[in-house]
């Protein structure tokens, strides 16, 4: 039986554990997805000696992302264009990684809002962390002309642009209402809207009628920013599809197919969130 877990510091809150136990046994496959700690003292230790614990694969969260990278011998081309790992295997002995952050962000905007990509002229990303480099390296590769990314601190936006080259233009926050009548896409990636977290407080009146606005926080599913979005009539896409999508590839990886993100597997990780 293929054991795979979720690693991370800490862990406890992950709904992933959730997702790939829903799947295990809708395919009627005997596997375990579990959890699993990794203090960061450890973590650098833990992935090196990786085949050593039993696992068939695991998960990787924050804070370890960089660290499970650095400890890989194959990696795919979003982990290594990104410097970080979320989805291991091991394959002959050897340790292999994907990041699906990336590709999770676009299959959810595929799945959720067809024909989002119409209009690739530019996006408009806020925030500057590690779910933007994810968001901003998805545009770029669906052929987006343009990303402009705002970040309160500008020092860090233009770090992230500095990665990715010309196509990623770096402004300070003040200058997000100029941009929002060029952009198709707005996705927020700040921690803005989170539960407990003061609210992305814009007005959207400047976007288009055809614009698709996404968020990645997903506790509460629908934040303040999607909700004016619906308001004004705008497409929203939610950041729960992301963290679903994401999870799709590696399930695939481990247990030899590939699942679907369907409305019984949503509901079941959108009442956890509600308890
Ligand atoms: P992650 O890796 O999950 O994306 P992160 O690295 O902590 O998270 O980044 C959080 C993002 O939210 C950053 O872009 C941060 O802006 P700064 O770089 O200026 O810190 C943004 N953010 C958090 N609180 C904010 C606030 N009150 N106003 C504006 N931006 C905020």
């Amino acid at each position: 039986m293929k054991r795979v877990v979720i690693t991370g510091h800490p862990v406890v809150h992950s709904r992933s554990p959730l997702v790939h136990g829903y799947w295990l046994k809708q395919h009627g496959i005997e596997g375990e997805y579990g959890y699993r700690d990794v203090p960061p003292e450890e973590a650098a230790d833990f992935y090196a000696r990786f085949a050593e614990h039993g696992f068939a694969g695991c998960n990787v969260t924050i804070p370890h992302k960089e660290t499970a990278f650095a400890a890989l011998d194959e990696a795919d081309e979003v982990a290594r264009a990104l410097g970080v790992a979320n989805t291991l295997w091991l394959e002959d002995g050897k340790l292999c990684g994907a990041n699906t952050d990336a590709p999770g962000f676009i299959d959810n905007l595929d799945a959720s809002a067809p024909g989002w990509d119409v209009d690739t002229s530019t996006a408009l990303v806020l925030g500057a962390g590690g779910a933007s480099r994810a968001v901003i390296y998805g545009l770029l590769k669906r052929g987006f002309d343009k990303v402009v990314l705002a970040n309160r601190t500008l020092a860090r936006a233009e770090a992230v642009a500095a990665h990715f080259g010309p196509k990623v233009l770096p402004v300070g926050w003040d200058r997000v209402p100029g941009f929002l009548r060029d952009a198709n896409v707005l996705v927020n990636t700040t921690s803005l809207g989170m539960k407990g977290q003061p609210p992305l407080d814009l007005d959207l009146s400047a976007l288009r009628a055809s614009a698709v606005v996404s968020d990645v926080v997903y506790v509460p599913l629908e934040t303040p920013l999607l909700k004016a979005a619906k308001a004004q009539g705008l497409r929203t896409v939610d950041g729960l599809g992301m963290l679903l999508h994401q999870a799709v590839p590696g399930f695939e990886r481990w247990f030899g197919v590939r699942p679907t993100v369907d409305a019984g597997l949503r509901a079941l990780i959108v009442e956890d969130l509600r308890a």
